[in-house]
């Protein structure tokens, strides 16, 4: 492992110092907290105290209430700036009725998305696997198509199926190619992609594989200094919903609690993004009710609504579904209906919106996903687990989509159209579900999970998980830096 580890850094070109290299040895994904140093260290050597900055919640600070200056938000002053791009966006859109014809409309819309995106990067050489088969292509070609099975073979190559829309052929990848062989361990099913190869008799062998991906992104930022708080699962109805904390969080947003430095930045929050899971909900698990303050759905949403009119009406907010809310559970998710929202469909700055949705903020993009498929995608990918969810963002990237394998556990609807294959490149990707904090970069994007407002429920011990509630990312617009701050002491 440790050799792993400094031939990947070094691959990114740092050099490793051996106290260092012990220190990501105690961590208990040391692979991917090698790929977290290099995207956060700056220099070229990683150092123990790098690794202890790393390891550092970026704002340390206490909240601490000065209640003597007086309280001038800026952000008052400027006129928001929020575009939302409904047409990704399956609110009042959602035609499926669940039989095998919308199934098959689905997984085509989703190849044809994602197969145009690698066309655009591979260009003349993809030939479909019907033209292939008829013709045998002396040179090395491209085909592009979903997986439909994958295994390892008992002579340890890796087989497996992929289908375009003409036809379908066994793909080999050779076991000398460990390259390959290694990026085959995170193949998904159903993920779509594009292999280049030679036709040998009926079997078509890999020589590279290749995902959608992103390109290289120059981010948008705002002309002016403006915050977005980041939130998500505050769970309310819930006992263990954090109301003090929240309230606390709400306090400082209008000056009354934090310190000088904090106060002032709480008076240039402009939005308030909000990813999902924004009340308990009822019967969303067994024994859930013991864990209910009140067991009325529609309670539960005007009690969010008495605590959010106290958000300064200047702020924004834009919220999105998450599996606890009073919405199908599967994906893409609608958003909250009017009729369950009560009193906060009469709050002028609160918005409800589907999961995922885009928006822009001041120019920024950001992609709002609750991020309910993670569950599905943590058996089959090494690279992400429950101690790092945001490491997710990079994963969803990637492949172009934000549910790639189907048929486990959260379900997809589906739709004529697949809301979930990431076309637009946003600057920002929020996600939840697992209320855990964490921030990553992917090739100039944002991943964020905001983590939560509610206490560690007996369920999550049971899970392994690890939630840091009441712990806020406010980011900056202009510049894309995070400030975080600890509301959870
Ligand atoms: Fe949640």
């Amino acid at each position: 492992m440790k050799d792993k580890i400094i031939s990947y850094l070094r691959e990114k070109g740092f050099l490793v110092t051996p106290e260092a290299l012990e220190e990501i040895m105690k961590e208990d994904a040391p692979l991917t907290f090698a790929e977290r140093l290099s995207e956060e260290v700056s220099g070229s050597i990683i150092d123990v105290e790098q690794i202890e900055q790393v390891r550092r919640p970026k704002e340390e600070k206490r909240i601490v209430y000065e209640p003597s200056s007086p309280f001038n938000p800026p952000a008052k002053e400027i006129e928001s700036k929020v575009v939302v791009f409904d047409e990704h966006d399956v609110t009042g859109k959602s035609l499926s009725e669940g039989k095998v014809e919308d199934f098959i409309d689905y997984f085509r819309d989703r190849f044809r998305r994602l197969s145009k995106i690698l066309k655009e990067r591979s260009g003349t050489l993809v030939k479909n696997i019907e033209a292939l088969k008829k013709k045998q292509y002396a040179d090395e070609i491209r085909i592009i198509g979903m997986i439909s099975s994958l295994h390892e073979t008992k002579k340890g190559h890796v087989l497996m199926t992929l289908e375009d829309e003409t036809d379908q052929i066994n793909v080999l990848i050779p076991k000398q190619n460990r390259d390959l062989m290694l990026f085959s361990k995170n193949l998904l099913p159903d993920e779509v992609v594009a292999v280049e190869g030679v036709l040998r008799g009926t079997l078509f062998i890999a020589q590279d594989i290749f995902r959608p991906d992103i390109p290289m992104k120059t981010p948008n930022r705002a002309d002016e200094e403006v915050y977005v708080a980041m939130i998500s699962d505050t769970h309310v109805g819930s006992k263990l919903f954090m109301e003090k904390n929240f309230v606390r969080f709400i306090d400082w947003l209008n000056g009354r609690y934090g310190d000088a430095k904090q106060r002032e930045l709480a008076g240039k929050v402009k939005y308030i993004t909000f990813a999902g899971d924004l009340c308990d909900g009822v019967g969303i698990y067994p024994g859930q009710e013991d864990e209910l303050e009140t067991d009325d759905i529609f309670k539960q949403y005007d009690k969010l609504a008495m605590l959010l009119e106290n958000v300064p009406d200047y702020i924004e907010i834009i919220a999105i579904s998450g599996n606890h809310d009073a919405v199908r559970v599967a994906d893409p998710q609608p958003a909250i209906p009017e009729y369950v929202l009560g009193h906060l469909k009469d709050l002028p700055n609160f918005r409800s919106l589907g999961s995922p949705s885009y928006v822009s903020l001041h120019g920024v993009e950001f992609l709002l996903y609750h991020g309910h498929s993670i569950h599905s995608v943590v058996p089959h990918v090494s690279t992400v687990d429950y101690k790092n969810p945001e490491m997710i963002v990079k994963e969803y990237l990637q492949r172009r989509h934000l549910h790639p394998v189907y048929g486990e556990k959260p379900p997809i609807c589906p739709e004529k159209k697949d809301y979930l294959v990431i076309e637009r490149v946003p600057d920002v990707v929020q996600v939840a579900d697992v209320h855990k904090n964490g921030y990553m970069t992917y090739k100039g994007v944002i991943g964020v999970n905001a983590g939560c407002w509610q206490n560690t429920t007996p369920y999550q011990i049971k899970q392994g998980h690890h939630p840091t509630p009441c712990i806020l990312p406010v980011m900056n617009l202009q510049t894309g830096k995070l400030n975080i701050l600890h509301f959870d002491r």
